[in-house]
């Protein structure tokens, strides 16, 4: 059974009736900060893990909860199975464990583009969503994440990480289409990345449900990147990589932080939370690495991965060279590209140093 189809069809139901709570977000102004609280219905509003449900129920009179669930099974009865092209590989622990954060130098100019970009949406996107962290030596209580904080952030960065893959993807099929000539294995890891960031996407849509200013966001941050990133790849296809290189960085960043605070005790509603099936069996866990710890390891090596293969193929020849991941050699003995990044460096941020 491949991943794809377990996403439609054997998907855990989960309850979504929850206490309304709330949620703070931090609005800057040019003078100053303004606090404005939001009800959850406008932000990714946390589902209730499937223990805290089960052990409200045994002492409930009420009326059994109406289940939603988000992503439904395929309403066709004549569907069994859907299946996928795209197997993940499987993980073992130590590679997991030895992901790093890291920045490849910017060497020229394009570098300094995508960097500059990559940059300007980070300020962006921390100011909307409400993120701070605290640099070395301040206290973390001033700069709480919240379960729900951090679900809303990963729904709305997957949202728009899964981009940039099928837009490089398709021009890249458009332009073998019309030049007729062969593409040597770019068009398919672009793809993949582009899945592989869906299924980040529905995992987390497992664990939280978005409100209508979250739907909105994203509607509004697509239409925009979309566009932008299609424009910019017909323009450099080079940059465009270098780019995601240095946005898959800052991925890694993000999921580092939150292992670190989950680890911490920071997060306490996801001791206990257990990864959805949806993503035990798209990443194949093992049974005894299913926590949401585990999870978010699993992502974060996702992510890695990405920020190895863009910055690989912004080194590239965009137009002549092949795909080192997908390429093999008549003389390996020769010169060719490679895998890998040339300049790519452990920042000195290991997980002990990030507070
Ligand atoms: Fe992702
Ligand atoms: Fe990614």
């Amino acid at each position: 059974m491949t991943s794809l189809s377990i996403l439609s069809t054997t998907a855990p139901l989960r309850v979504a009736t929850r206490p309304q709570t709330y949620l703070f977000l931090a609005v800057r102004t040019y003078s100053g900060v303004a606090a404005t609280t939001l009800n959850s219905s406008c932000l990714a509003k946390q589902r209730p893990s499937p223990l805290t449900y089960t052990s409200k129920r045994l002492i409930s009179s009420t009326p059994k909860p109406q289940i939603k669930e988000f992503f439904p099974p395929p309403e066709n009865p004549a569907v069994k199975d859907v299946a996928s092209a795209w197997s993940h590989p499987i993980y073992t622990d130590a590679q997991m464990q030895s992901v790093r954060i890291a920045h490849r130098e910017a060497t020229d100019w394009s570098d300094w583009v995508a960097l500059g970009t990559v940059r300007f949406f980070r300020w962006g996107m921390d100011l909307v969503t409400g993120y701070k962290h605290p640099q070395p030596g301040q206290e973390i209580s001033k700069f709480k994440m919240t379960e729900q904080k951090w679900l809303t952030r990963f729904i709305f960065l997957e949202s728009v990480a899964g981009v940039p893959g099928m837009v490089g993807g398709m021009l890249r099929h458009l332009r073998s289409l019309r030049r007729m000539k062969r593409d040597n294995g770019w068009i398919e890891t672009l793809l993949e990345e582009a899945f592989n960031e869906r299924m980040h996407l529905l995992t987390f849509l497992k664990l939280a449900e978005p409100g209508w200013f979250m739907r909105l966001m994203v509607l509004g941050a697509q239409g925009v990147f979309f566009n932008g990133f299609f424009l910019s790849y017909l323009i450099s296809p080079r940059i465009c990589h270098r780019f995601v290189g240095y946005l898959e960085e800052e991925a890694v960043l993000t999921y580092t932080r939150a292992i670190k605070e989950l680890e911490d005790g920071h997060l306490p509603e996801w001791n206990e939370l257990k990864a959805p099936e949806i993503a035990v069996n798209y990443w194949k866990m093992p049974e005894n690495q299913r926590t949401m710890r585990d999870l978010l390891l699993y992502i974060r090596a996702d992510e890695a991965k990405h920020r190895e293969v863009n910055h690989t193929l912004s080194n590239l020849d965009q137009a002549v060279d092949p795909n080192p991941y997908q390429t093999e050699y008549q003389d390996p003995t020769k010169d060719h590209p490679t895998k890998g990044i040339d300049n790519l460096k452990a920042t000195g941020w290991d997980r002990k140093d990030i507070f």
